[in-house]
């Protein structure tokens, strides 16, 4: 009987202290320059969860010292009228950095929107040149949550050179980029998805398991290689509506040896990775 108790990686905890270095960086930047850092937030149509997203970067900007623009879009929006709010932002001087919220209103091609974003705003890390720079070891910034689970692992204390990473969940978001930061800190990676045969056994053998599928609670011990390291990406919903992750945490947490909780694990995490990229994006403007 394993009795063994994990560490839970406060995620919140880590946000805070990175959102405070940020904070004294930007003051450094406002002093030297008189110009403050400027994120510029588009949203269109009323996703629930995404004006929640919204609200809490325009939360962290204000904590941080960032200036913050939050433009709100009706869902009928046409991709054109969108490129346009895009092209006047591109050339704002003031504008540091431009982060369309996802998903859009049906029928917009996402991609299309993205790279309309001049690479050197796009703080979300979302752009084709931008993933490249990521993929081929000379990122500009980094993506924001596939960043903030790096930070994770080392603020645990957890190994990643040579360690097993099993990557659950293929998304240009999470699942691909953060395969290639654990694989630049010398992991050994492995991506599974919908269509990984026998995925016990794959995640069974992880050190490190990255869950990143959007299914409640899916990853039970049976998936978990005893004192592995578990990151858990997922924001979904329990049958009683409650906010929960991919990974059953209390069926877990007595077998692996650190695992991140929802809420509290990636989710900061995230936001305070955008901030940091967004004073990125100011210092490279000057
Ligand atoms: N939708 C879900 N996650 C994200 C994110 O990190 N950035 C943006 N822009 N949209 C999202």
């Amino acid at each position: 009987m394993e009795d063994r108790q994990a560490v839970i990686i406060d995620g919140k905890a880590l946000a805070l202290k990175i959102r405070t270095e940020v904070a004294a960086e930007v003051s450094e930047i406002v002093s030297k320059t008189g110009r403050r850092p400027k994120l510029c937030v588009i949203i269109a149509g009323d996703n629930q969860a995404s004006k929640v997203y919204v609200r809490n970067k325009k939360k962290a900007c204000e904590d941080c010292g960032i200036e913050s623009e939050t433009i709100e879009l009706d869902g009928s929006i046409t991709k054109e009228e969108l490129f346009d709010v895009i092209d006047r932002k591109n050339a704002d001087k003031s504008v540091d950095g431009i982060l369309v919220q996802l998903p859009l209103p049906g029928g917009i091609d996402e991609k299309e929107i993205i790279a309309r974003i001049a690479p050197d705003k796009d703080v979300d890390c979302f752009h084709p040149v931008n993933v490249g720079r990521v993929f081929t070891g000379d990122p500009v910034f980094l993506p924001c949550t596939p960043a903030g689970i790096i930070e994770l692992l080392k603020y645990a204390g957890v190994t990643i050179k040579g360690a097993n990473c099993v990557v659950v969940g293929r998304s240009n978001i999470v699942g691909k980029p953060v395969g290639a930061l654990l694989l630049a800190e010398d992991g050994t990676v492995t991506t599974a998805h919908s269509k990984t045969k026998d995925l016990k056994k794959v995640t069974g053998e992880a050190d490190i398991l990255v869950a990143a599928i959007g299914k409640a609670k899916f990853f039970t011990k049976e998936y978990i290689k005893p004192g592995a390291a578990v990151i858990d990406v997922g924001m979904d919903r329990d049958e009683e509506g409650r906010l929960c992750g991919d990974v059953d945490f209390d069926d877990v947490v007595g077998i692996c040896g650190a695992i991140t909780p929802v809420p509290g694990g990636v989710g900061p995490m995230t936001v305070a990775m955008l901030m940091k990229n967004t004073v990125k994006a100011a210092r490279i403007h000057g």
